[in-house]
């Protein structure tokens, strides 16, 4: 599985022919401006929560690709209603296809759409493609919950919001990293807004001095799980 950072809290999920985005908030984002949003490819956009700096280019990338729009029964209504393809879930539910299935888990954070109308309760999506489990927390708190999901899942990879303010930051995720039993951490959800910037030399010292790894990616760079 091939991981792209596109920004903020999107990424780009690719496996077996299989082209998954996250959160897509990319054309809003200025640090983000060498990526097109009308140059990715998708099969499925995953949608954590109905904030603006998640939702931005659904629509665009939806129009552009048909992908389906996978997310909590609200937001995938409000799209449904708007003719797009999607499949709708919530806390608990797993999204099974050929390919991988998604598990639909908890997020301690709200849910509005931009102009605040309901976008249900915000999550994160377990995702396994063969042997290989990766948790993308989408923006949430640390939480007591996380500690569910090594239960099932043995984790290859944590994404975690670590900017601070309106999700975890960096403290916070080092603990996410022990509830949910993996070292390797991608941190998402920095620096794309002042209330967000962090001091990313420290974020990473931080972590290395517990034993664990935090990746922070260029936007527009890979990771392979
Ligand atoms: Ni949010
Ligand atoms: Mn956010």
């Amino acid at each position: 599985m091939k991981i792209t950072y596109l920004g903020h809290a999107s990424l780009h999920i690719e496996f077996d022919e299989i082209s998954i985005i996250v959160d897509p908030f990319i054309s809003g984002n200025s640090l983000a401006s060498h990526i097109d949003v009308n140059e990715l490819d998708a099969d499925y956009i995953f949608v954590t929560h109905a904030h603006q700096d998640h939702i931005l280019d659904v629509e665009t990338i939806a129009k552009n690709t048909g992908a389906t729009i996978v997310s909590n029964y609200e937001i995938a209504m409000h799209y449904g209603a708007k003719n797009f393809n999607v499949f709708a879930m919530n806390h608990g539910g797993t999204y099974k296809t050929q390919a991988f299935s998604a598990k639909y888990v908890n997020a301690i954070h709200t849910s509005s759409f931009p102009d605040g109308s309901y976008g249900g309760q915000p999550g994160g999506f377990v995702l396994t493609v063969g042997r290989k489990s990766i948790y993308i927390a989408g923006d949430t708190a640390l939480t007591y919950d996380m500690k569910l999901i090594p239960l099932q899942t043995k984790l290859d990879l944590a994404i975690f919001p670590i900017g601070d303010t309106f999700t975890m930051g960096v403290d916070d995720a080092i603990i996410a990293s022990d509830f949910v039993a993996c070292d390797k951490v991608l941190g998402y959800h920095y620096d794309s807004f002042p209330p967000i910037k962090i001091d990313q030399e420290e974020a990473e010292q931080k972590f290395s001095k517990k034993q664990k790894d935090l990746i922070l990616l260029e936007i527009g760079n890979s990771i392979e799980i």
